[in-house]
C-alpha cells in the first residue's frame, strides 16, 4: 500500500505575534496543514539554534520560527538576534549538507492569520518535497552542528554582531558588515570541521586518514584542524596504527 509522506514539523511560536496568529487562525478556520507541533515561546529571540537542532534530532522534518515583525518586537530587538541567530544556522545547514530548506523563520502578527496559514502551508509542502529528515544518516553532521553551536567563539561572535557593525568603537570606528559577515562565515566553517572531528575522536581514536574519510574533509584540513584542537588542549596523539599517529579527545574534554 502506498502511503504519501506527511512531514512532521516543530514550530516555536512567539507568544505576542506568531502564536496569536495561529490562534486567529484555527478560531477563522483556515484550512492549513496539521504536520506542525507548535511550542510557545515569549519571543523568538529565546529560540537556540540549539532547539533546532534537537527537533531536527528527535525526528522532525522541518523547524518553522515565527516571530514578530522587525521594530515590534515586545523586548525591543530580541527579533533582530533571532534573524542573525537564525542566518547563522542556515550557513551551518548548508555547510553540513542537511540545507537550509529544513528551516523557516517567518515574522506574523497576531492579526496576520492568513499570511501565517499560507507560510505553514508552503513550508510544509517544501519539506515534503525534501523528504523524511533521517537523522540517523546525518548523526555526525546533527552532532557536529550542535557541537560547534554551543562553542564559545560562534556564540560570541553572534552576539557582538550588532555592537560591532552599529556602534563605533573607542577609536570611533565601525567593522564593516560585509567584512563582519566573512569573518563568521569563516568562523562556522572551521567550527563546523572541528566539531565534527572532535565527535569522531570523542568515540575511538582515529588517524588523519580515517577522519578525512568520515569527514569528508581533505587530508590537509583534518591536520590543520587537528592542529588546533590540541592547541586547545581539545585533542591529543594517543598512539600509533602502524606508522600513523592516533589522534583521540583530550582527558580533560
Ligand atoms: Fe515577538 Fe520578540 S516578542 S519576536
Amino acid at each position: 500500500m502506498e502511503t504519501s509522506f506527511q512531514p512532521k514539523i516543530l514550530a516555536f511560536l512567539c507568544n505576542w505575534c506568531a502564536y496569536a496568529g495561529a490562534d486567529l487562525a484555527g478560531v477563522s478556520r483556515l484550512q492549513y496543514p496539521p504536520n506542525i507541533r507548535v511550542i510557545r515561546t515569549m519571543c523568538s529571540g529565546r529560540v537556540d539554534p540549539l532547539f533546532v537542532i534537537r527537533g531536527l534530532k528527535e525526528g522532525f522534518d522541518g523547524v518553522f520560527i515565527g516571530g514578530c515583525h522587525i521594530g515590534d518586537c515586545h523586548y525591543q530587538d530580541g527579533n533582530v538576534y533571532t534573524l542573525r541567530r537564525m542566518d547563522m544556522l542556515a550557513n551551518l545547514l548548508d555547510i553540513s549538507g542537511i540545507g537550509r530548506d529544513r528551516i523557516r523563520l517567518v515574522w506574523a502578527s497576531a492579526a496576520e492569520a492568513q499570511p501565517y496559514a499560507d507560510s505553514v502551508t508552503d513550508f510544509t509542502v517544501s519539506i515534503a518535497g525534501l523528504g523524511p529528515m533521517a537523522p540517523d544518516q546525518h548523526a555526525l553532521a546533527l552532532a557536529g552542528l550542535a557541537r560547534s553551536l554551543a562553542t564559545t567563539r560562534l556564540r560570541w561572535l553572534v552576539g557582538i554582531d550588532r555592537q560591532v557593525t552599529e556602534r563605533e568603537n573607542v577609536y570611533h570606528e565601525k567593522t564593516d558588515p560585509v567584512h563582519f559577515q566573512r569573518v563568521i562565515q569563516e568562523a562556522v566553517e572551521t567550527e563546523y570541521q572541528k566539531a565534527m572531528i572532535q565527535e569522531i575522536i570523542s568515540q575511538a581514536p582515529a588517524t588523519v586518514r580515517e577522519l578525512s574519510e568520515k569527514t569528508g574533509l581533505p587530508v590537509y584540513t583534518v591536520s590543520l584542524r587537528l592542529n588546533d584542537l590540541e592547541r586547545n588542549s581539545q585533542a591529543e596523539l594517543s598512539g600509533h596504527e602502524g606508522r600513523s599517529p592516533l589522534f583521540a579527545a583530550a582527558a580533560a574534554c
